[in-house]
């Protein structure tokens, strides 16, 4: 039969509670941060990634019209194959007052648009119609240059660097 009590069991001095203590928080964040550490390196992309950085797309199957979705460093990015009438409404137009630009900075060929595909809000994947895109998080409106129209997102899609490869592929990641 045990007749410890609980009491019993704890240290009498204080010291020595005091250094138990310590020792018991230094060891249990010890193993917090062993078990994390593979999660939060998971979290980082491998280095051949980070140093290559680049996805490329062929542009002879997109037909006029027609958008791609490509992955870019993690990022969904659309490539969208504007009809000549797409494009030249959007040379047009400046967009709207929210982030007002000229499609023609935005485009290096007027029936080729690039943008990277995440709301400038809170990071919704838009959602492709024939005028634009409409975010489903919080109704932010785009147009087919990839500006602003209206909702809370502040300021238009992102243009990443890409440059076109021999006119039939766009590598993005490339100035
Ligand atoms: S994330 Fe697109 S409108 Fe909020």
């Amino acid at each position: 039969m045990n007749d410890m009590t609980d009491e019993s069991r704890k240290p009498s001095d204080p010291k020595r509670r005091e250094f138990l203590g310590k020792v018991t928080g230094a060891v249990a964040g010890a193993g917090v941060a062993a078990a994390c550490w593979p999660f939060v390196r998971s979290m980082y992309p491998a280095a051949d990634i980070l140093e290559k950085g680049t996805s490329t797309i062929k542009l002879g199957n997109i037909a006029p019209g027609e958008m791609k979705t490509v992955a870019w460093r993690g990022k969904p990015v659309f490539v969208l194959h504007r009809t000549d009438e797409q494009a030249e409404r959007m040379m047009r137009s400046e967009g709207s007052n929210k982030d007002p630009q000229s499609d023609e900075l935005r485009v290096q060929k007027p029936d080729w648009l690039v943008v990277v595909g995440l709301c400038t809000h809170l990071g919704c994947v838009p959602v492709r119609h024939s005028d634009g895109w409409s975010c489903p998080c919080h109704g932010s409106e785009f147009d087919n240059s990839g500006r602003v129209l209206k909702g809370p997102a502040p300021t238009n899609l992102m243009v990443p660097d890409y440059r076109f490869d021999d006119d039939d592929a766009i590598v993005i990641g490339e100035a």
